[in-house]
C-alpha cells in the first residue's frame, strides 16, 4: 500500500455508524451532488454524504424532487463518490424507480450500487416500500429509510407542513420505524416531525436515526448542503441553521469580476503570457 493510502482516515461503514449510535456519538450527515464540493465536505469530516434527490430542485432547478431520473442521480452519485474517501456515501433511489415492484427496486438499487460505487441508498416510505426494502437488503445493498416528511410523495399531501402531529399518524411512524429495522434497514431518516416523537424512535430502534427537522433527541442530524452554506436563499424552514452566506460572498465576487473586467484592471500584467 502506498503511503498515501495509508495516511487516508478510517472509511466510515454501516457498523462505524452502529458503533456510534452505541457509544452516544451523534452522526453528522450532509447532501452533496458533484466532485469538488464532495471533497470539501469529507476532508472537513462529514460521517455521511447524501447524494440526495433534493438535487432535483438545488441542482436543476424543479419545485419538486419527482422529475430527477435514475440516469441523472446515477451521474450526481458516480461524481460525489470520486470525491469522497472517509464519509459513507448514500444515493437516494428516484421517485419512480423502487415503488411499483420489488423486482423493479432492486434492479434500480444494483444500477446505483454498480455504476456509482456508493455504500449504500435511501427510499422513502414504511409499509407501502417493505418488500422493495426486504429484496434490496437481501441482495447484499445496505439501505437507509425515510420517514415523516417524505418529499417524493408531496402531490398526495399538497404541503410540506410538519407531520405525524395526530395520534394515528406517530403511531403509523413508530410502527414504520420498527417494520423498516426488521426488515434490516442500517439507519433511519425522520424529516420534519415533533421533536419529542423523534425521541421516541430513537430510543426504540436499535439502528441510526438522523433528523432533519427531527429535534435534537436523536442520533444524528442531516441538512442540505446549499441551504445550510446559504448558497439558497429562498428556503427558509425554521430547522434550517445557516452557517454562512455563499450567496452575498458570490454574489460580490462576481460583481468584482464584472467591474474589473470592464475596467480593464483584468488581467494585469502578472495574469498574462
Ligand atoms: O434529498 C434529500 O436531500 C433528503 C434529505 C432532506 C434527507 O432526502
Amino acid at each position: 500500500m502506498s503511503t498515501a493510502m495509508n495516511q487516508r482516515p478510517k472509511k466510515v461503514t454501516t457498523h462505524v455508524l452502529s458503533e456510534m449510535k452505541m457509544k452516544g456519538e451523534k452522526i453528522a450527515m450532509l447532501t452533496s451532488y458533484d466532485y469538488s464540493l464532495a471533497r470539501i465536505v469529507d476532508e472537513a469530516g462529514i460521517d455521511v454524504i447524501l447524494v440526495g434527490d433534493s438535487a432535483s430542485n438545488v441542482m436543476a432547478g424543479w419545485e419538486t424532487t419527482l422529475p430527477i431520473t435514475l440516469d441523472q442521480m446515477i451521474y450526481h452519485g458516480a461524481s460525489v463518490v470520486r470525491g469522497v474517501h472517509r464519509a459513507l456515501v448514500v444515493v437516494d433511489m428516484p421517485f419512480g424507480t423502487y415503488q411499483g415492484n420489488s423486482r423493479e427496486a432492486l434492479t434500480s438499487a444494483i444500477r446505483i450500487m454498480k455504476e456509482t460505487a456508493a455504500d449504500a441508498v435511501k427510499l422513502e416510505g414504511g409499509s407501502e416500500v417493505i418488500e422493495s426494502v426486504s429484496r434490496i437488503i437481501s441482495a447484499g445493498i445496505p439501505v437507509m429509510g425515510h420517514l415523516g416528511l417524505t418529499p417524493q410523495s408531496i402531490h398526495k399531501f399538497g404541503t410540506y407542513t410538519v407531520r405525524a402531529k395526530k395520534e394515528d399518524e406517530a403511531k403509523k411512524l413508530i410502527e414504520d420505524a420498527h417494520l423498516l429495522q426488521e426488515a434490516g434497514c442500517f439507519a433511519i431518516v425522520l424529516e420534519k416531525i415533533p421533536a419529542m416523537l423523534a425521541k421516541q424512535v430513537a430510543e426504540e430502534l436499535t439502528i441510526p436515526v438522523i433528523g432533519i427537522g427531527a429535534g435534537r433527541y436523536v442520533d444524528g442530524q442531516v441538512l442540505v448542503l446549499h441551504d445550510m452554506l446559504g448558497i439558497n436563499q429562498e428556503f427558509s424552514p425554521r430547522f434550517l441553521r445557516r452557517y454562512h452566506n455563499l450567496f452575498a460572498e458570490i454574489t460580490g465576487a462576481v460583481q468584482t469580476y464584472v467591474d474589473d473586467v470592464k475596467n480593464l484592471d483584468f488581467p494585469n500584467d502578472r495574469e498574462q503570457y
